[in-house]
């Protein structure tokens, strides 16, 4: 019995150090600067309250501008984090938006409009731990309506050259 407990103490020892030992591993979590004038929100400003809805529910992973949540600190959350917000802003990222390509912006746009109809965006395992990025039914229409008007908006302006 003895024995038995001090063989559990030494692999609870060898947990934390190994969960110590991670902590090394966390990846980095970098905000580049945002170039003035290259965000969306700059160049096709949207209406205040799709502005609203973008910054709670989309900026996290799409933007130069993440709020790193306090245990993206922590390995191995930090790497699913970290990975969710690289991907995200190879994807699509808000702060550098196609400004001087209205046909690409007006792609992404659809694109936009198409995950938020499917629910693929924001994703589940985002709204579970931020319910202020939960998107209601009549938000998903504002946000759907918004994106194809401007996508119909700046597609002309390419196809009348
Ligand atoms: C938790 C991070 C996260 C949040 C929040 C998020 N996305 Fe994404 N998004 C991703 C990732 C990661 C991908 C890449 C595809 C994949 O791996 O599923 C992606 C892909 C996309 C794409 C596809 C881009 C393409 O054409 O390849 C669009 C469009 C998109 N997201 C829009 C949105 C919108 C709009 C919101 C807010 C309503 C949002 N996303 C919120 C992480 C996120």
């Amino acid at each position: 019995m003895k024995r038995k407990l001090k063989w559990l103490k030494w692999i609870f020892a060898g947990l934390v150090a190994g969960f110590a030992l991670l902590q090394f591993t966390n990846p980095p979590r970098t905000n580049p600067p945002v170039a003035p004038g290259h965000d969306l929100m700059a160049t096709n400003p949207p209406p205040p309250e799709i502005a609203t809805l973008l910054h709670s529910a989309c900026y996290d992973c799409h933007s130069d501008e993440t709020r790193w949540p306090w245990y993206s600190h922590i390995a191995p959350v930090s790497w699913l984090v970290a990975g969710d917000v690289t991907r995200g802003r190879e994807r699509l990222n808000f702060s550098d938006w196609p400004r001087a390509l209205p046909e690409r912006a007006a792609k992404r746009l659809e694109r936009i409009s198409e995950e938020v109809d499917y629910q693929d965006m924001p994703p589940a395992k985002y709204t579970l731990l931020h319910p202020e990025a939960r998107l209601t039914a009549g938000q998903r229409q504002q946000l759907m309506h918004w994106a194809d008007q401007e996508a119909a908006r700046l597609k002309p302006a390419t196809t009348n050259e």
